[in-house]
């Protein structure tokens, strides 16, 4: 064994992601599967990201690869690369094939498998570190109920003699609860000296990376182990049953950074947070809520129950409950549903108030705007104080294109109105209930009836 990079200068590692995972029985390959908001491979890279690992060289296969490759590139700061692994022949071949395409180097290599979405970069940084000058190989391994598909480490004394899979394992074998995680930091020579003698002699016909550790042990090489003291941490994810697991473990930790960062989450098990999102600090999530993509919330806010938030902007001390708001903004103080949907651009002001099913979309409604019942409004500006009443809808489709509504400030839009756009409603007007509005309104007038005319001088008492 030759001298050895240290933990904090090590950089290079390998990821193993060629597999098929027949047990997802999914036409996505399995690190491709979502967990909140990204692909789980996304969650192993990140991780080595956050331990500091800049080198990373993903083995795929022909399916996967530009998938992998697009997801990698949305993490800066990693030094990128894939192998194409053609036929899944096992981790020992996946490992052979990846360190044939890296230049050959002194110093520490991480190995880790791409189906371990839930692990942290503190692990990462702990088998690393463990890896040190005398080290052929250190290894993550966690204690587990049993029964369990993880290869079952054996140790010889003290002394990790081999790991031995689960298929291949005598009943004795198969009593240890002492597992394999599949986190390896690899003196790279040493492992170069042993990964070209591996044999696919095993139950499965594979060539096996754990193979690797009864070689280094078998010629006297140093194995430290690295205890998880969190086997959910280490969580493989084979099918969808560990991948509902996998994704409530990811989930359990953003809530809790959260949490621990002022927010309140009323129930951690019922809301659903992607990674990236920013949350002021008493902002209080209520259950059964999703919240994803680049959303933002200010202070104070409270959201749910029931609530679906996807790249979002909130203003602190808003108030949404029951409502689904996509790409949208909603003002500071703005109340929203119960049951409204707002989508494509919708902005709301401060002090809006959306109520039951009002459906919004592309549209600017400034600050005090009511549309508290029944309303669609699409393609939209309303100005400061007006009111929307309910049934409001902005017919805004002719058929072939969109068409804009603009309302001005202090409008009184009757119940039932419909606003065949493009048209405008001057400031302080008022239109009657069941309006069909097919021409402009100047500001100050009263239109009613279909289609809408002036009733302004017939308003006035008769004299
Ligand atoms: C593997 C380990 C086992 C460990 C467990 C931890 C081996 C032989 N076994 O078992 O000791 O307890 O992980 O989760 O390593 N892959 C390839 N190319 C291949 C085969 C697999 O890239 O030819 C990738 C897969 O995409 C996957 C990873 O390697 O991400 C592990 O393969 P998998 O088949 O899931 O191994 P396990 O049976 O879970
Ligand atoms: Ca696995």
């Amino acid at each position: 064994m030759s001298g050895n990079g240290s933990a904090a200068t090590s950089s290079s590692s390998i990821v193993l992601a060629a597999g098929k995972g027949v047990r997802m029985k999914s036409a996505t390959p399995k690190v491709l599967h979502e967990l909140c908001g990204r692909p789980m491979i996304w969650w192993v890279l990140n991780a080595l990201r956050g331990a500091g690992v800049r080198d990373v060289i993903v083995v795929t296969s022909a399916e996967n690869d530009a998938a992998v490759t697009a997801v990698a590139e949305t993490l800066p700061g990693l030094e990128f690369d894939t192998a194409i692994q053609v036929e899944q022949l096992g981790t020992g071949h996946a490992a052979q094939l990846a360190l044939r395409q890296l230049k050959r180097r002194e110093g520490t290599i991480l190995i880790a498998y791409g189906d371990m979405p839930v692990v942290d970069a503190a692990l990462f940084r702990s088998v690393i570190a463990a890896c040190d000058t005398l080290t052929a190989v250190a290894l993550v391994t966690a204690r587990m109920p049993l029964p369990s598909n993880f290869g079952r480490i054996v140790r010889d004394g003290e002394q990790v003699a081999r790991i031995v899979e689960a298929k291949d394992c005598t009943p004795e074998e198969l009593a240890i609860n002492e597992m394999n995680a599949g986190i390896y930091a690899f003196d790279e020579t040493a492992l170069r000296g042993v990964i070209d003698h591996l044999r696919a002699d095993n139950a499965q016909g594979e060539f096996y990376l754990t193979d690797t550790i009864a070689m280094l042990a078998g010629r006297g090489d140093r194995v430290v182990p690295v205890v998880s003291d969190d086997a959910r941490t280490v969580l493989g994810v084979n099918d969808r049953v560990e991948l509902s697991r996998a994704r409530a473990a990811i989930n359990e930790r953003l809530c809790i950074e959260h949490m621990q960062a002022g927010v309140t989450i009323v129930d951690p098990a019922s809301t659903w947070l992607e990674p990236e999102l920013t949350i002021a600090p008493d902002v209080t999530i209520y259950p059964n809520t999703a919240i994803g993509g680049a959303t933002t919330i200010g202070r104070g806010t409270r959201i749910g129950p029931n609530c679906r938030i996807y790249g979002a902007t909130i203003g602190e001390g808003a108030q949404i409950t029951e409502s689904v708001v996509l790409d949208s903004t909603v003002g500071p103080h703005a109340t929203v549903g119960p049951f409204a949907h707002l989508r494509d651009g919708a902005v709301l002001e401060p002090d809006v108030s959306i109520g039951n099913f009002v459906e919004v979309k592309d549209s600017r409604l400034h600050a005090r705007v009511k549309a508290r019942h029944l309303s669609y409004l699409g393609d939209a500006e309303i100005g400061e104080d007006s009111n929307v009443g309910a049934g409001t809808i902005t017919c805004n489709y002719d058929g072939e294109r969109k068409h804009k509504t603009k309302i001005g400030k202090n409008v009184k839009i009757g119940s039932d109105t419909m606003l065949v756009a493009p048209v405008e409603v001057g400031d302080g007007a008022l239109t009657g209930a069941g309006s069909v509005v097919i021409r402009d309104v100047e500001p100050g007038d009263r239109v009613a009836g279909a289609p809408a005319k002036s009733i302004k001088k017939a308003a006035k008492p008769a004299r």
